[in-house]
C-alpha cells in the first residue's frame, strides 16, 4: 500500500488510526527498565486497561521475554491479541550491551534486523507485530536505509503491520528517510523536551506526512512545565493531577504518549484522561509553556 497522509485522529479520543490502518491507543505502556518485574507490571498494565505495549529487543534496557510472559498471562485471562497494539524495536549494535547482543554482531545490518525480529516474535510469543521501530538512525544514511530495507521486506512478508523510527531529532534526516522509504515510517518515537524545542518542526513534518508522533520522557524531562502555575491551575480546575493534565493536553495535540509507570495508581490515572477535554484557549495556554531551551540536556 502507499502511505498517503491519512492518519485518522479525530474519531476516537483514546485512539489514533495510522496511515497503515493500525489503531494505536493514545497512551501506551512502556516496558523499559523493569527487569524482573517486567512480566508482572505488563500483566498489571493490561489488567488496568492499557491496550498498547512498547518494548525493544535490547536486553540492556528491556526484558522482552518478560513482556511476552506478561502478555501471555493477560491473554490466558481473556484478552485477545487483536485488542493489543504491540510495538517493539530493532536496536543497532552500538545501542546494545556488547555482552548480550540479541543477534549476530558480525552479520550484515539487514540480517541483524531479521534475526532481531525473529527473536522478538519468540520473546513476545506472537506471529505478528503491530510495529517494528528502528531504535535510532545510524550515523550514515546508507546504514539506516539498509536496516529500513530489511524492515520493508519483513513488512512485505506480512509479519508486521507498520514501521517506525525513533530518536530522530533532525528534520532533514527524517525527510530523507521518508523520501527514500518504500514503506513509509508510520510512527516517530522521540524524547519530548525543551532541548529540541519539543520537536515542533519535526512534528509539523509528521502531521503533514502521515507519521504519528510518540513521546517519551514526557514527565521526567518536564518537571518545570508540570510545576508552572498555569498548568497547576488548569489541573485544579479539571480536578486532575498535573501529570494527567499534561498527558491530556499532548494527546489533544495528536501526540501519542508513552508511560512506563510502575505504580498501579499512576496506571489508572494515566488511563483516565479521555473523559475530559481542554478548550482551544486552554491548549494555547499550555502550548506557550513549551519553551525551547536548546542548551539544556
Ligand atoms: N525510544 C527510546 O529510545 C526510548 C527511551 C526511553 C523510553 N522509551 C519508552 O518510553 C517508555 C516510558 O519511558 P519514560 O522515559 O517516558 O519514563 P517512564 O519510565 O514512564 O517514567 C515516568 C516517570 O513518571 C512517573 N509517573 C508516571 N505516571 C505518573 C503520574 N500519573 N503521576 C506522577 N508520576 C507519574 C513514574 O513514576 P512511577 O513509576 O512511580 O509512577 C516515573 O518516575 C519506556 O518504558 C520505553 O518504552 C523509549
Amino acid at each position: 500500500m502507499t502511505a498517503e497522509p491519512a492518519v485518522r485522529y479525530a474519531e476516537d479520543p483514546s485512539r489514533i488510526v495510522s496511515a497503515y490502518g493500525v489503531a494505536m491507543p493514545r497512551i501506551i505502556y512502556g516496558a523499559a527498565w523493569k527487569k524482573e518485574r517486567t512480566a508482572g507490571l505488563v500483566e498489571l498494565a493490561l489488567r488496568m486497561g492499557f491496550r498498547g505495549i512498547d518494548t525493544a529487543c535490547q536486553p540492556k534496557h528491556y526484558d522482552e521475554a518478560g513482556v511476552g510472559e506478561g502478555l501471555g498471562r493477560a491473554l490466558a485471562a481473556g484478552l485477545t491479541r487483536a485488542e493489543i497494539y504491540l510495538q517493539t524495536k530493532f536496536t543497532p549494535l552500538r545501542g546494545q550491551d556488547p555482552e548480550n547482543i540479541p543477534y549476530d554482531a558480525e552479520a550484515s545490518v539487514g540480517e541483524q534486523v531479521r534475526q532481531s525480529f525473529e527473536a522478538s516474535l519468540r520473546n513476545l510469543r506472537t506471529d505478528r507485530l503491530d510495529a517494528l521501530v528502528l531504535h535510532s538512525p545510524y550515523p550514515e544514511d546508507e546504514d539506516t536505509l539498509a536496516a529500513w530495507r530489511a524492515m520493508e521486506r519483513l513488512h512485505d512478508e506480512g509479519g508486521l503491520r507498520q514501521l517506525g523510527i525513533s530518536n530522530c531529532y533532525e528534520r532533514d534526516r527524517l525527510e530523507r528517510l521518508w523520501k527514500n522509504a518504500r514503506v513509509k515510517p508510520a510512527v516517530l518515537q522521540n524524547r519530548f523536551y525543551a532541548k529540541t524545542g519539543y520537536d515542533r518542526d519535526i512534528r509539523a513534518f509528521c502531521r503533514d506526512n502521515g507519521v504519528v508522533y510518540q513521546s517519551f520522557w514526557t514527565l521526567t524531562a518536564n518537571p518545570e512545565v508540570l510545576a508552572q502555575p498555569d498548568l497547576v491551575a488548569l489541573a485544579e480546575k479539571h480536578e486532575r493531577t498535573p501529570a494527567q493534565l499534561f498527558f491530556r493536553f499532548l494527546t489533544q495535540q495528536d501526540i501519542l504518549c508513552l508511560t512506563g509507570t510502575s505504580a498501579k495508581d499512576h496506571m489508572l490515572e494515566d488511563l483516565a484522561i479521555f473523559d475530559f477535554r481542554l478548550s482551544s484557549e486552554e491548549c494555547a495556554t499550555l502550548d506557550a509553556l513549551l519553551v525551547s531551551r536548546p542548551g539544556e540536556g
